[in-house]
């Protein structure tokens, strides 16, 4: 947190006391079930709550406090926009300015805006609630663009603690130069993304790509390997002094390290040395190798994934909609590739569970994150349950068309939809992959 600007690790804006209070209200209204959907699919199955996500996640609470391993939210931008949801967060200023602001620096800083702190007060007591859903060890990802990127990162400092921002991803969801700004072209937006308890939080892992794995040609008793330098890349200030050693080669020559450092200290140097190349260069310098295997004892190899995401773009979100249903008629659908690789970052390498993980999507839209979900069931053949949240308010022409896209959405993925342009050939699913539909009424 900002020690700046904010006080007492504290946050204030226009409207925080009420959003805080509708925090704290218990949960009213009630929840049903709609039995006409979906009937007859034993547990465990996948879960769609239509209403208000507030008093949704709070009803949540009582079903699955500290149980959801992942959380995934596309919540609105406030981009103004009022096309599809509303997605425009605005009052005026003075009447809900915090007494704190000094007037004294009117003539030194610009006019605050307005529609800030209504989105925070939308965003605070969700993610506060949100917050208690997740497991020690569980995670929360979130889209935005960079309007609200930096309240956004206050409130989950806030909320979550500064030490569990994991990083903040930059998605790359255009190629295409566009337009829409004549100073710069928006071609990103972000996934911020934090644990609920950075310590407990198993590393994220990525699976190689096909070229990744075509490099591993050499073989030998161990499996396929490829070789790498045993120097380390890079650059460092200070080598770490275990690091930095000699070495002598085949012929009695001594190879010092040609860069900062070894990726080894000398006593796994020493441990390891099957897995140690010498090689000569043409010019006769010495070059130390080691092997690298494809398999370890923790089955295939894995990568980290890096801040930079640029596997699928809007338009990729928009023909699937569009592949599915027939209708594109929603802006700016998430590709359900880009949520399932967030998922399975974060629960492919999780011990395998007796119980499905629980991965929920309280902003839900179109259900991408249903598609996402049971692909990756199919294709992992792991068990993930998916529960998803959805207004069905405001204007009924449009939302109700956003209920209709995600129900057509979840019943093609169930049916076993597949990307047309994908090589991914999934299997049947290994559970049934049911879904129950639920509704919110808020009280009379
Ligand atoms: C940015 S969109 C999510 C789009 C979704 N990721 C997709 O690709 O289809 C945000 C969604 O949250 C819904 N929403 C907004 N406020 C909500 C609330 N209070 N409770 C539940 N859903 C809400 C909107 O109707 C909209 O469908």
């Amino acid at each position: 947190m900002s020690g700046l600007i904010l006080p007492e690790n504290s946050l204030f804006w226009a409207g925080m006391e009420d959003a805080v209070a509708e925090l704290k209200a218990p949960f009213s209204g009630s929840i049903f079930e709609d039995n006409n959907y979906c009937a007859n699919i034993p547990d465990p199955v996948h879960k769609l709550y239509t209403g208000d996500n507030l008093p949704v996640l709070k009803y949540l609470l009582g079903e699955i406090l500290e149980a959801v391993k992942v959380i995934y939210i596309d919540p609105p931008y406030n981009t103004g926009s009022i096309i599809n949801y509303r997605d425009q967060f605005s009052v005026p200023y003075k009447k809900t300015a915090p007494s704190r602001r000094n007037n004294d620096l009117d003539g030194w800083v610009s006019k605050p805006s307005s529609d800030h702190s209504p989105w925070m007060s939308f965003m605070f007591p969700r993610l506060a609630l949100a917050r208690k859903l997740l497991r020690p060890d569980g995670v929360i990802f979130i889209s935005i663009d960079d309007r609200e990127l930096p309240r956004l990162r206050l409130l989950m400092d806030w909320i979550m603690g500064e030490k569990n921002h994991i990083g903040t991803i930059v998605w790359r969801k255009k190629v295409v130069r566009g337009r829409g700004n004549r100073h710069i072209i928006p071609q990103t937006e972000y996934v911020v993304c934090y644990a609920r308890d950075i310590s407990m939080l198993p590393p994220f892992r990525e699976p190689l790509t096909d070229d990744m794995i075509d490099a591993y040609t050499k073989k030998d008793e161990s499996g396929h390997y490829k070789e790498i330098p045993l120097a380390k890349s890079g650059t460092a200030h200070s080598p770490r002094p275990n690091l930095v050693y000699p070495i002598t080669a085949p012929d009695g020559a001594i190879i010092h390290c040609p860069t900062h450092q070894w990726r080894w200290s000398e006593k796994t140097f020493q441990e390891r040395q099957k897995e140690i190349l010498f090689r000569k260069t043409k010019k006769g310098v010495w070059r130390v190798l080691t092997k690298q295997y494809l398999e370890t004892d923790e089955g295939l190899r894995f990568r980290t994934p890096t801040s930079l995401y640029d596997k699928v773009t809007t338009t990729d979100g928009t023909r699937e909609l569009r592949d599915i249903s027939g209708t594109g008629n929603f802006d700016f659908p998430k590709p359900s590739r880009l949520i399932r690789d967030l998922v399975s970052w974060a629960t492919t390498d999780s011990p395998s569970p007796d119980k499905p993980e629980i991965i929920l999507d309280f902003f839900a839209g179109t259900a991408p994150t249903a598609q996402a979900v049971i692909d990756l069931n199919k294709s992992d053949h792991r068990k993930r349950i998916c529960y998803l949240v959805q207004n069905r308010i405001e204007s009924p022409e449009h939302t109700d068309k956003i209920l209709e896209l995600a129900k057509i959405r979840i019943q093609k993925s169930r049916e076993g939809y597949r990307d047309e342009s994908s090589t991914d050939h999934h299997d049947q699913p290994d559970f049934p992959e049911g879904f129950r539909l639920y509704h919110y009424l808020p009280p009379a």
